[in-house]
This record gives structure tokens, sequence and C-alpha cells, in this order.
């Protein structure tokens, strides 16, 4: 329950923050920011951009925490599968997971969320990742893609 109540009261804040604002980076800056210091187990929140001079490519947009890589080809790594298939992709223990890209040899689970314009093309993707095992679950799922929905509409 308490997960629920948090997610509600940022969600609230994201919104509020964002609420007429032009600017897609600010939105992306705001709600990183507010997402790494929403969670205690949140130990890098950020969003890879598609590269719209590269195509199937992200490239690294606003975030908070430790160093993140530049470039992510579609296919490759957590993000870019989750831009390939657009859907969410959560990873319990990403040392387990084929392929993943370790920015941080802290990261031990993940959650990434792809990001849709008005027109319903794929704009980004939102990377959480956490220190701890299985730390993601159908809330943060449920939450961070309401949340995703409201940044760019
Ligand atoms: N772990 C991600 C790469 C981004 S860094 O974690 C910020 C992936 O496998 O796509």
């Amino acid at each position: 329950m308490q997960k629920e109540k948090i997610y509600a009261n940022i969600a609230k804040q994201i919104i509020a923050v964002n609420q007429g604002e032009p600017s897609q980076i600010a939105r992306y800056a705001s709600t990183a920011c507010l997402l790494f210091h929403a969670f205690e187990g949140f130990f890098w929140t950020g969003f890879y951009l598609v590269d719209k001079h590269h195509p199937n490519m992200l490239v690294i947009g606003p975030y908070q925490g430790t160093l993140g890589c530049l470039r992510i080809p579609f296919g490759r790594g957590v993000c870019g599968q989750s831009a390939q298939q657009q859907k969410t992709i959560i990873v319990d223990n990403v040392h387990e997971f084929p392929d993943h890209i370790a920015c941080d040899s802290a990261t031990n689970s993940e959650i990434v969320i792809p990001v849709f314009d008005k027109q319903g093309d794929l704009a980004a993707v939102l990377d959480v990742d956490s220190t701890k095992l299985a730390n993601f679950d159908a809330i943060d799922k449920k939450w961070l893609e309401h949340i995703c929905k409201k940044l760019l509409h």
C-alpha cells in the first residue's frame, strides 16, 4: 500500500510540475529528478531518446544517477529491447538478462518503459535501475506507464 501512495503522490507532482511546459527535455528532466528522489531503492532514473538522425538508435537524455552510456542501438540491452518491442520490461536480476548493458556494476534489477508521443510513435524509454534484486513489480509498471503516458500528451 505504501508504494501505491508514494506513486500516487509523485505522479501528481510530476503532472503538476510539467503542466503547460512545452519543452520535452524539461519534462523528462523534472520527471527523472522527482522519480529519483521518490524511492530509496531507485539508483538510476532517466530517459533514452529515440535519435531522429540515426534510425533505431537511442541516445541518452535527462537522468539522475551515475554515468549512463551515451547510445544504445534498438535490440541491445534492456532499453534497446524495450524500444524494439515497444513494451515494458522488468528484470529481477540483470546478471541473468542476456545482453544486459551494465552502465554501473551496482545495478541488480531494472525496469524499462516505452514513452510514446501524441502520434503514438516511440519517443523514448524510461529506464529505472535499482541496487536491489527484484525491486520492481506490477505496481511500478502500472504507475511508471501512467506517468510516461502523461509526459508527452
Ligand atoms: N542497463 C541498461 C543500459 C542503461 S544504464 O543502465 C543507465 C540496458 O541494459 O539497456
